[in-house]
């Protein structure tokens, strides 16, 4: 996928960002455009026009996102040299994006920057708004005729994308009727980040792996997301999502995919994401009785995270006290194809848990024969493949070997490939990467129309389910735990516990 990026790009390129003022900008948008500045990936000539409704000038937008770099960047506080060379490019336009006003000012101010660069810009809209904002952004986007030009109009839509099926269906509707698939951007951050990328060339780059991975050798797959941080300032908006939508929906469910995908016959976009949602089609749709035996949800209460109490979900601001929404879900899910036929992969994601922490753990069947001595095999364990995905970037198995000794004595050890000891540049942000292949007119990093829907189905039951029946247990566990007991029971129940690295918590 990126083979074919060049360093110096050669055609002038506007990053139009609707919500320029919010927090998505200041901590990954503008550090990430910053960045690739620095990295030289951007042509000479680029401009980034944020709008937000707030009245700012230049200057004041432009000491804001300076703010949101220092902090947040990967690479630190800004040198002065560079920043005062990138800040030129950087233009602020107060707009109410419900009036059409603003999409024609902005039209002229595109106008503007190509009549000065004389030449023909590539235009990146950046929907970084509320969802409720996307129908008309996009809408009037078409009907003020910024996105003509299929080659060099693009359109990033970030998550969430729709609350449930029917809503995802209609925005991808009404995106279709618009604009071209081509010119569409469904933004998964998940997919842009190093590690996960990695999980394609550690499969298929490698022929060692491919005979092993399937039902014959793998016993069962963990994908877990856990975060040490509450809701924060986002209860509003998560009151309304809840882990299943906010991250089993895109983040956990990708992961999932590239673990189960079939191998693509090559790299093209089109294939990758063909594979991709041929696993979403093959995934069990539960029905009520398999959404409680296979499912499980938990919301955190009040609890201690290093000496300081934090509050519980329903305490939070913007939450109802009584709330119903889910701050954990553990789910066991089924992949019915040849490979994965009877093999579960259990997912489970949650806030204020005791680690933040992305793991894929694949346990592998055991040895058919026990050649060994019980005493010599006390420590014994399965072999493993763990990807971590962050904060610790590496991929470990775990192998048994000899203990060195006069006696026969058996343990574990890792076999280890960390970014750390191995590379010395730093990785990109997610970010960076995403927005390049944006720039690049690269989608294979971004989810496809019939991914999100086929995501959605699968949900549906799930998500009907818990909302049709109100959780008596809530609040069910508690800050700097790991979830609800129950979510050992799901996975205990077949004889497997959950898998953790340890993680400095302060990263
Ligand atoms: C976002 C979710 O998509 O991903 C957040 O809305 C979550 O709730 C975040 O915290 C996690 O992303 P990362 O990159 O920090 O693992």
């Amino acid at each position: 996928m990126h083979s074919t990026k060049t360093k110096q790009k050669a055609q002038p390129t506007i990053f139009v960002i609707f919500g320029g003022t919010g927090d998505l900008n200041s901590r990954k948008l503008a550090p990430a455009i910053y960045n690739l500045f620095l990295e030289k990936s951007l042509p000479a000539d680029f401009a980034v026009i944020g709008t937000g409704r707030t009245k700012l000038s230049d200057e004041e937008f432009r000491k804001s996102l300076y703010e949101g770099i220092n902090e947040f960047s990967r690479r630190g506080k800004t040198d002065k040299k560079d920043w005062e060379q990138f800040c030129g490019h950087i233009h602020y336009q107060i707009a109410d994006l419900l009036k059409e006003s603003s999409y024609a000012e902005l039209k002229k101010n595109i106008e503007q920057l190509q009549a000065e660069w004389a030449q023909e810009a590539q235009v990146i809209y950046y929907l970084a708004v509320a969802p409720n904002f996307f129908p008309v952004i996009a809408r009037n986007i078409a009907q003020h005729q910024l996105a003509e030009n299929s080659d060099n109009s693009r359109i990033v839509i970030e998550k969430p994308f729709g609350h449930d099926l029917e809503s995802a269906r209609e925005l991808n509707a009404l995106l279709g009727e618009l604009f071209e698939e081509k010119q569409i951007y469904r933004i998964d951050h998940y997919l842009g980040k190093e590690t996960v990328q990695n999980i394609m060339a550690f499969r298929f780059a490698n022929s060692m792996f491919e005979p092993l991975w399937n039902r014959n050798y793998i016993e069962h797959v963990q994908i877990s997301v856990t975060e040490r941080l509450g809701v924060g300032d986002r209860g509003g908006y998560y009151e309304g999502s809840g882990a299943l939508r906010d991250m089993v929906q895109n983040h956990l469910l990708q992961l999932l995919c590239l673990v189960a995908m079939e191998t693509p016959t090559n790299f093209g976009a089109e294939e990758i994401r063909n594979r991709k949602v041929d696993v979403l089609h093959a995934m069990r749709r539960f029905s009520a009785e398999e959404v409680r035996m296979n499912t499980v949800r938990g919301q955190y209460g009040q609890g201690w995270i290093e000496g300081k109490e934090v509050p519980g979900y329903r305490d939070e601001t913007g939450v109802d006290p009584e709330s119903n929404t889910e701050t954990f879900a553990a789910v066991k899910f089924f992949i019915d194809n040849w490979r994965w036929q009877g093999i579960p992969f259990y997912v489970r994601t949650g806030k204020r848990l005791h680690q933040t922490a992305s793991t894929i753990t694949i346990q592998f069947k055991d040895v058919p024969h026990f050649i060994f001595p019980p005493e010599t095999t006390e420590t014994w364990q399965q072999n493993r493949l763990i990807i971590s995905i962050q904060p610790e970037m590496s991929i470990r198995m775990q192998l048994q070997a000899k203990r060195p000794g006069l006696e026969m004595v058996l343990n574990t050890v890792d076999m280890v490939f960390d970014y750390k000891g191995t590379y010395t540049v730093e990785a990109p942000e997610a970010y960076e990467t995403l927005l390049l292949d944006t720039m690049d007119g690269d989608q294979t990093l971004f989810m496809r129309a019939d991914q999100v829907e086929a995501a959605w189905d699968l949900l549906m039951p799930i998500l009907h389910a818990w909302e049709s029946k109100r959780s008596l247990s809530f609040p069910n566990y508690s800050a700097d735990s790991w979830g609800p007991e129950v979510a050992e029971a799901l996975i205990a129940r077949d004889g497997f516990h959950w898998f953790t690295l340890p993680v400095n918590n302060k990263k």
